[in-house]
């Protein structure tokens, strides 16, 4: 992935490769719809909660993980924090490159950030027809546990950066309608109540 995030071309965090619209293969969108409807949306008080760090990493966990990878897959998104399925565990999984492995990161603490920051279109699985600017430092390390409870360091830039840094917001229970200009937050207040009456 290159390291620079062009303005002019949004990156949407979660939900990577479809515009709104976009004809995708029923079979695909099906499986996405699915997959969406078990993602906690925005008004769930679980979405502002700070997540509990995790104490044991066993199969339970590593069938957490793998749950959480196949509904990312299916949800089309690029990245998930355990929180958007209603589970308090400080443990999120990221894949930006489509074809690479599913990383997973278990209390993950962003130890270092550049002072260099970005400015990039985000979306969240769980702020359906929410886009939002949001400034980031580009270049962050962060250290975490793996599902198999070795210690790890990922330094990171770009995109998979900005993957990362949305995610450990959601154990925080923060979310990019918080870190956009107050104009484009009351714009996405306005897209969700809108969205929600039509639900
Ligand atoms: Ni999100």
């Amino acid at each position: 992935m290159d390291e620079t995030v062009d303005q002019a071309e949004p990156t949407e965090v979660e939900e990577p490769e479809h515009e709104e619209g976009e004809q995708l293969d029923p079979e695909v969108a099906a499986r996405r719809a699915a997959a969406l409807a078990r993602v906690r949306k925005f008004g769930d008080p679980v979405l502002r909660t700070r997540a509990r760090p995790v104490e044991q990493i066993d199969d339970a966990l590593r069938a957490e993980i793998a749950r959480m990878g196949e509904l990312m897959h299916d949800a089309l998104g690029v990245g998930l924090a355990a929180p958007q399925l209603g589970v308090l565990h400080r443990l999120l999984v990221y894949r930006v490159q489509p074809q690479a492995p599913v990383s997973a990161l278990i209390n993950p603490e962003i130890e270092w950030r550049g002072g260099e920051e970005e400015i990039a279109e985000e979306g969240c699985l769980s702020l359906p027809s929410v886009l939002v600017e949001v400034e980031r430092p580009v270049h962050i390390r962060v250290r975490g546990v793996n599902e198999d409870g070795e210690k790890v360091v990922v330094e990171a830039s770009g995109l998979e950066a900005r993957v990362i840094q949305h995610e450990v917001d959601h154990l925080d229970g923060v979310l990019i309608l918080d870190r956009t200009s107050r104009d484009q937050r009351k714009e996405a207040m306005r897209a969700l109540r809108e969205a929600q009456a039509a639900a």
